[in-house]
């Protein structure tokens, strides 16, 4: 019992750092991304609000007849950015590339990002919402923990004004991170790219 007490304070803490220093981590590359576009370093995030933050540990039991399922079907995330910690003895991550599915060999000390849905359309498509999906294994579980930046609810996605500066159209109609997710979750994972909803009608 002490034992167990003692790991989950452990536990707490290690998961509660980790939290922290991912959450730096995905504001770092927010501000990378939004120099890489000319825009101001803090641009991104200024527009992103206050933004939540969502931790999954994706447990995918093995399947006898794996090509039968998926762990996760095909989708594009539809939160800012997603940091993902691969499972390093067993791959399963999936990313499609010129109409193919391409395996994402775990790396040790590496992450995998995902752009997401909103940072795709606030770059007015120069980031791409890669579609991404897991596979299952015949013999062996996989752990998988993704960490999501989410803009808060009333975040307003409008593309920005140097982006646009040249005369280039805007691809996406401005909305709310709370109107888009909405529309996210009423319809099937796999369906069109959420984003195509959202296309202003010259697109
Ligand atoms: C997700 C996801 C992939 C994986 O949780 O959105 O894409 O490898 N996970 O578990
Ligand atoms: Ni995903």
């Amino acid at each position: 019992m002490r034992i167990a007490c003692v790991q989950a304070k452990f536990g707490r803490e290690i998961v509660s750092k980790y939290c922290k220093e991912v959450r730096e981590l995905g504001f770092r590359l927010e501000d990378l991304i939004s120099e890489s576009l000319g825009l101001q370093r803090d641009y991104l995030r200024k527009v992103l609000g206050d933004q939540g933050q969502h931790m999954a540990i994706n447990y995918y039991p093995p399947c006898p007849e794996p090509e039968m399922t998926y762990g996760l079907p095909g989708h594009t995330d539809p939160n800012a950015l997603t940091i993902l910690l691969q499972d390093l003895q067993v791959s399963g991550l999936q990313v499609l590339k010129d109409g193919k599915w391409l395996a994402v060999k775990p790396h040790p000390d590496a992450f995998v990002i995902n752009i997401g849905d909103q940072l795709q359309a606030l770059s007015n498509g120069i980031y791409m919402s890669v579609w991404h999906r897991a596979v299952v294994n015949s013999d062996k579980p996989r752990i998988s923990v993704a960490s999501f930046l989410c803009p808060q609810n009333d975040a307003l996605l409008s593309v920005p004004p140097p982006l646009v500066a040249d005369g280039s159209p805007a691809v996406y109609r401005d909305f709310t991170y709370a109107e888009y997710y909405g529309k996210f979750w009423s319809r099937n994972l796999d369906q069109e790219h959420c984003l195509e909803l959202f296309k202003n009608p010259q697109h």
